[in-house]
């Protein structure tokens, strides 16, 4: 089972300001097919409830802040996204709830697949049923 972890990319910052760079397979671990971004996002809201099959993903708060409860069956976490150099590499394996954005969050989402609403879990028992199991051979 892969973990989730929290990547710290490079800030390349001079007299006019900053810049971030991702570069496919080399600051995120595996190959970008899909771009997605959620903002505008109204205060009190929750998203996500869910895990994937296949997909991989890496989430970058770009602008404002949000925070991301994660479950791997294992254990949970909670991470604080606020900055745009912090990367939160999720695993199919990683149930993931957002919550708390700030009300200028633009938050980034890099995806290892296609959109497929075949490979959303989105039932929190079927998560367990799929994963569980798995967690139990590691
Ligand atoms: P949804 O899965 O509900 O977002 P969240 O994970 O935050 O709960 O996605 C909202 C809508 O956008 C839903 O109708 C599916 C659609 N969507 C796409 O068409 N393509 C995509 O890549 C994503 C992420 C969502």
């Amino acid at each position: 089972m892969n973990l989730s972890r929290i990547l710290e990319i490079d800030i390349l910052g001079d007299d006019r300001g900053n810049l971030s760079v991702i570069e496919n397979q080399v600051h995120v671990p595996f190959e970008v097919k899909r771009v997605f971004y959620i903002y505008s996002t109204k205060q009190g809201v929750c998203r996500g409830f869910h895990a994937h099959y296949k997909t991989r993903q890496a989430l970058i708060s770009v602008s404002g802040s949000c925070k991301v409860f994660l479950d791997n069956t294992i254990r949970t976490d909670e991470v604080l996204l606020d900055a745009p150099n912090k990367v939160l590499i999720l695993e199919p394996n990683d149930w993931h709830e957002m919550y708390d954005f700030s009300e200028d969050c633009v938050l980034l989402v890099l995806a290892s697949e296609l959109y497929d609403s075949k490979d959303y879990i989105r039932d929190y028992n079927k998560f367990l049923e799929v994963y569980s199991k798995k967690t139990q051979e590691v």
